[in-house]
């Protein structure tokens, strides 16, 4: 795994737009793989500062999928994953949003929508590029400790913890955080054809030494990332403290 530490957020955003766009523009690479939470924020922000305004930017013929999606949220409520990333990216990307996937969470038949969700992303040729962050107990998308490396997408329950940590998007009440979500199985994640892992802050920097010193271990679901051979993560100052 390739470590770069950064001085702060807006170079941790320059660093992990630099291999976004290594791979679309360089590599030709036309199926991004998105996720929500904060971290991406930054290079988000860089990427729509370069490509925005761009009408022939190669980011509005690409397609999107996204991580993961909350389970039991109205189609409306802002912090459903499909309208953040618009929100927060795709639109002022020029990305059309027929050109963005998510699992359907509102399926009446959810374990089937987890398999059209890893046949859709099969279909487009496959994740180029795969924009990922990590929870302070180690998961990536909604995979929790314990979670087989094996599974593609599936439900996942969201551990306590997890439900604590992103409660401030919803008025800070745990109980208000939905309590599962459809998520791309690590199996999943790991097909993909580059990843770029960004963390940042305090609250991260224990999970990121223990993901650095970890040999691959369910138990400690962003280990798998040891497994795959293209793998960068792009750490703040204060995220890379102990490492
Ligand atoms: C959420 C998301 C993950 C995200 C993680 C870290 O639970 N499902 O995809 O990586 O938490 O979030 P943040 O980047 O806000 O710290």
């Amino acid at each position: 795994m390739d470590v770069r530490v950064l001085p702060d957020r807006e170079a941790v955003g320059v660093a992990a737009a630099d291999l976004i766009d290594a791979a679309v523009i360089d590599r030709s690479e036309r199926v991004l793989g998105l996720a929500t939470g904060s971290s991406p924020g930054p290079a988000y922000a860089e990427l729509i500062r370069r490509h925005g305004q761009d009408p022939a930017s190669p980011y509005r013929s690409s397609h999107a999928f996204l991580l993961d999606e909350y389970v039991g949220l109205p189609p409306d409520h802002p912090e459903r994953y499909a309208r953040v990333i618009r929100r927060e990216f795709t639109e002022a990307m020029g990305i059309d949003a027929g050109m963005v996937h998510g699992p359907d969470p509102d399926a009446p038949d959810l374990e089937r929508a987890c398999r059209a969700y890893d046949a859709a992303i099969t279909a487009s040729g496959g994740v180029g590029v795969q924009i990922l962050g990590i929870g302070t107990d180690g998961h990536i998308a909604f995979n929790a400790p314990g979670t087989p490396f094996s599974e593609g997408t599936h439900v996942a329950r969201l551990s306590s913890s997890t439900r604590r940590d992103n409660a401030r998007f919803f008025d800070g009440d745990p109980e208000r955080v939905p309590a599962s979500a459809v998520s791309q199985g690590i199996a999943t994640i790991l097909r993909a054809r580059a990843l770029v892992v960004v963390a940042m802050g305090e609250a991260k920097a224990e999970i990121v030494a223990r993901l650095l010193s970890s040999d691959p271990t369910e138990e400690l679901p962003a280990s798998a990332l040891h497994l795959h051979s293209d793998v960068t993560l792009v750490l703040d100052r204060s995220a890379a403290r102990r490492v």
